[in-house]
């Protein structure tokens, strides 16, 4: 098949596109270098290729409180790569499905995970920008789909994490995190200082097993909303935990900062819709994920845990 991949070149992109060439698919891998898609024009070099699928990946955000301090600027630089993508589909490449990645920071917290909701009540206040952005490229997908009889499918990931994570400097998701700082705490002796009391729950779900269901399930989910997650959350304190019995650092030494922002208390997938969809899923344990990216950390050291001046 002809896929165009947004996003190619972020987390996620990498693995899908390493996937999609490994099953024999001619992929267009695009990053922000090969076509900045908050120009309107961005996406014309590549008219004249039929693709069968698009992959709409391409999101400007980070982890941690960077959506907290980058509202306006998520609001103008989400919508206009989004209206960009969206328009370039339906002008150019109506033959194409156009799949796109939404956020479980979209559901509104008080209400059951669940694809039902995904339009339903207020997303968390200090995310409330970047899941709009993502509900509004849903609802662009909706209305192309009335107006223009276009076919698409939206697949929304719990946090995801593995090997192949940003080694550039930038706000991790809150697994990476903990990872970064509990092995400096084992490599450095530095103190483990952890946000929040460490009773907030999270769901994790392993990249390649994300790449897996999306690839199975893109060619029959039509028109439709599907969490891909683990179905299951732990406390910070349980990932911490089983990180601190991997690399050998003593789970008492850490320090939690209950004056951090922390996010929400608690976020985890109803993936009954998965299910039944794939029922003969099997997920990586959480144990043998974590063993892998904590792995990945210790090969990429030097960018990921460099000593800083005065560290002992
Ligand atoms: N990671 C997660 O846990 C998670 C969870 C839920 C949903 N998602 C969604 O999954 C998708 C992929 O996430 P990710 O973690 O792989 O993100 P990522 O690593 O931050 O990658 C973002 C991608 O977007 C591209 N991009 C940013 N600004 C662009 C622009 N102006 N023009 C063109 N491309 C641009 C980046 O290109 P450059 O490399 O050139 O900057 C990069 O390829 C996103 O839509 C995200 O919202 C991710």
């Amino acid at each position: 098949m002809q896929i165009l991949v947004t996003g190619a070149t972020g987390f996620l992109g990498t693995a899908l596109c390493r996937a999609l060439v490994s099953r024999g698919d001619t992929v267009t891998a695009l990053g922000s270098r090969q076509a900045d898609l908050r120009q309107p024009t961005s996406l014309e070099p590549f008219n004249n290729t039929r693709y069968d699928l698009i992959y709409h990946l391409a999101a400007w955000t980070q982890a941690g409180d960077f959506c907290l301090r980058h509202p306006g600027e998520q609001w103008i630089i989400n919508q206009q790569m989004n209206t960009h993508v969206l328009t370039w589909w339906q002008k150019s490449q109506p033959q194409a499905k156009f799949i796109s990645m939404g956020t479980s920071c979209s559901y509104d917290p008080g209400m059951p995970l669940a694809e039902e909701h995904y339009l339903d009540g207020t997303p968390i206040d200090s995310l409330f920008t970047y899941a709009h952005t993502k509900r509004m490229l849903y609802i662009g997908q909706l209305a192309f789909r009335k107006q223009f009889g276009l076919r698409f499918a939206t697949f929304v990931p719990s946090t995801l994490y593995g090997p192949g994570y940003h080694t550039d400097g930038r706000q991790m998701h809150f697994i990476f995190d903990l990872i970064r700082k509990i092995l400096r705490g084992k490599l450095y002796n530095e103190p483990v200082i952890l946000w929040g009391d460490g009773h907030q729950k999270r769901e994790l779900i392993y990249i390649d097993d994300f790449v897996t269901s999306m690839l199975r399930l893109s060619p029959s989910l039509e028109n439709e909303v599907l969490n891909i997650g683990a179905g299951e959350e732990f406390s910070i304190r349980h990932f911490a935990q089983l990180i601190c019995d991997n690399v050998g650092y003593d789970f008492n030494a850490i320090r939690f900062d209950t004056t951090k922002y922390v996010g929400a208390k608690s976020k985890c997938l109803d993936i009954t819709k998965l299910r039944h969809l794939y029922p003969d899923l099997r997920l990586t344990p959480l144990s043998e994920g974590l063993s892998r990216t904590i792995a990945w950390f210790r090969e990429h050291e030097s960018k990921l845990l460099p000593r800083t001046q005065g560290a002992a």
